[in-house]
Parts: structure tokens; C-alpha cells; sequence
């Protein structure tokens, strides 16, 4: 049966126009130098958004994800980059829930709401379990997830918006129609997300989806990095720049190394 949902079929093709310009890549980068990471694991890689122009910036790197239609738009990318950058990465289709490579890297991440993307029971504490696994001694992980806007998602709640862009390959019109509904006291969000392709009237192809995501705040995420040994040795408000993970923030982005 084909796979479903926001991560693939059209939605996995058009996953990097609608995340286009979000200053993390460039972040994510400087990170790595920092941390002086010759490893790099990516939980979560996608379609290599984060992943490739880290290994264009000249750092190894392993991507893992469970999606097919994700890993095959990270390939069909990586496939035009040159030899130098394609011989730093490597993707893995697995699971990141319990995972366990038998390796360890100088930095783990798990950007852009990974976190979220976890809604089992347990998943999430699974999650940074097996960012801890992986890392060395001295090793880094770099979490990053969004704040749940209770004033945003009470006013949002069951209200359809529509983001129209073009193309920016054929100049077609793309049509994203999103309408969110909370789970206030299970800390769920579910989007219905309607994607469509439009040349004028035309309709070239529509991808319909309803996925549920999980929301979490600071001071929860906090104990779960704590309960899977990890010691949070940096907090901040954004993933683009060190401002404080206050009520402004938008972000919750956690460095962590193990206990
Ligand atoms: C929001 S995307 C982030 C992709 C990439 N890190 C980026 O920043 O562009 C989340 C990715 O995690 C993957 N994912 C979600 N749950 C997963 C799981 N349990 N195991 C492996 N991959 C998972 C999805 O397939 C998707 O590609």
C-alpha cells in the first residue's frame, strides 16, 4: 500500500518549498563547526534539507528516516550533487524509535520538530534515548521544536487557511489549505492539509492528508531529556540565534550532552 500522510507522495516533493528560507541550514552549520564534529547522525534527515549542505560544508554525515518518499527526494538530490559531497552522507531507512546503529557520532540532531512527529506512547523519551545512544563522550545533541501558541492555537482552532506561492521550478501556483484541530488535554494537534497544483484554472494534481502531531513545552521536554541522561548544558528561544527561551520565544532548542 502506497505510504500516506505529510511526509509523502506530493506533499515529501513539495516538502522543501514550503520550508524554504528558514534560516536553520546556515545554523545548523555553525553548530557543527563549533562542536569540531567529524560524525554527524541526523534524526529525522527527510529530504536532506539539513543534511546535504551540511555535507556540502565538508562534514560526515548520516541521515535516518522511515520515510520512502522522503529518502528518495534526498537521493534524487544528492544524485546532483558532486562526488565530494555525496561520499559525506549517508542515509539509513529505519525507524528512529529504538533505534541503535552500534555507532557513535561528535553530534546528534534532531531538527525542526522531529519531536512532534512522535506520538506514541513513550516515542518521544525513545527518541532522545537514542540520540544519547549514539553520541560519543564529549558528544552533542541539538533539539529543536516548536513552542505550542496557546493564544495562536485557541484562536486557530478549526479555522482553514490557505497559503498560495509559486512554483519556484515551473512557476505553477501551489495551494497549501491547512485547518488544525487540539487536543488540549492529550497535547495533540491534528492537521487536515489539502496541497494543491494549479497552471491558471487548471488543476494539475491534489494530495490530501490529515496527520496528527504531538505538542510539548519546555518544562516536560526538560524532564524527558533528564530521564534519558541527558544533561542540558544550553537553552535558547531560536534555533537561528542564542535569544532566551522566554515567552517571546518560538522555538525550544535544547544542547545536550550525556550525564
Ligand atoms: C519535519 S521533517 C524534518 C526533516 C529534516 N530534518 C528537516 O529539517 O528538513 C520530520 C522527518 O522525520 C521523519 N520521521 C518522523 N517520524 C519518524 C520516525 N519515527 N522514525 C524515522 N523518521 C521519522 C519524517 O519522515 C520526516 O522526514
Amino acid at each position: 500500500m502506497a505510504e500516506m500522510g505529510e511526509f509523502h507522495g506530493f506533499f515529501a516533493e513539495f516538502y522543501d518549498i514550503l520550508h524554504a528560507g528558514l534560516g536553520d541550514i546556515e545554523a545548523y552549520i555553525r553548530y557543527a563547526s563549533d562542536a569540531a564534529a567529524s560524525s554527524i547522525l541526523e534524526l529525522g534527515s527527510g529530504t536532506g534539507r539539513i543534511l546535504i549542505p551540511l555535507a556540502a560544508a565538508g562534514f560526515n554525515v548520516t541521515g535516518v528516516d522511515k520515510s520512502d518518499d522522503m529518502i528518495a527526494r534526498c537521493l534524487e538530490k544528492l544524485d546532483r550533487e558532486p562526488p565530494s559531497t555525496r561520499e559525506k552522507t549517508r542515509v539509513i531507512k529505519r525507524d528512529v524509535v529504538d533505534l541503535d546503529l552500534g555507532e557513535r557520532y561528535d553530534l546528534v540532531i534532531a531538527p525542526c520538530n522531529l519531536l512532534s512527529c512522535l506520538t506514541g506512547r513513550g516515542e518521544a523519551l525513545s527518541l532522545l534515548r537514542t540520540a544519547r545512544r549514539h553520541l560519543k563522550d564529549g558528544g552533542v545533541f541539538i533539539l529543536d521544536c516548536s513552542i505550542p501558541d496557546i493564544r495562536l492555537m485557541v484562536n486557530s482552532h478549526g479555522v482553514t487557511r490557505t497559503f498560495e506561492f509559486a512554483h519556484p521550478v515551473t512557476g505553477t501556483t501551489i495551494i497549501d489549505t491547512f485547518t488544525p484541530h487540539y487536543d488540549f488535554v492529550n497535547q495533540l494537534e491534528t492537521d487536515h492539509i489539502v496541497l494543491e497544483e494549479r497552471d491558471g484554472d487548471r488543476v494539475l494534481r491534489r494530495a490530501e492528508t490529515t496527520d496528527t502531531l504531538a505538542f510539548y513545552f519546555p518544562r516536560e521536554v526538560r524532564l524527558m531529556l533528564d530521564t534519558a541522561g541527558l544533561r542540558v548544558f544550553r537553552e535558547q528561544g531560536s534555533v537561528i540565534e542564542a535569544v532566551p527561551l522566554d515567552e517571546y520565544a518560538g522555538e525550544m532548542v535544547f544542547f545536550a550532552m550525556k550525564a
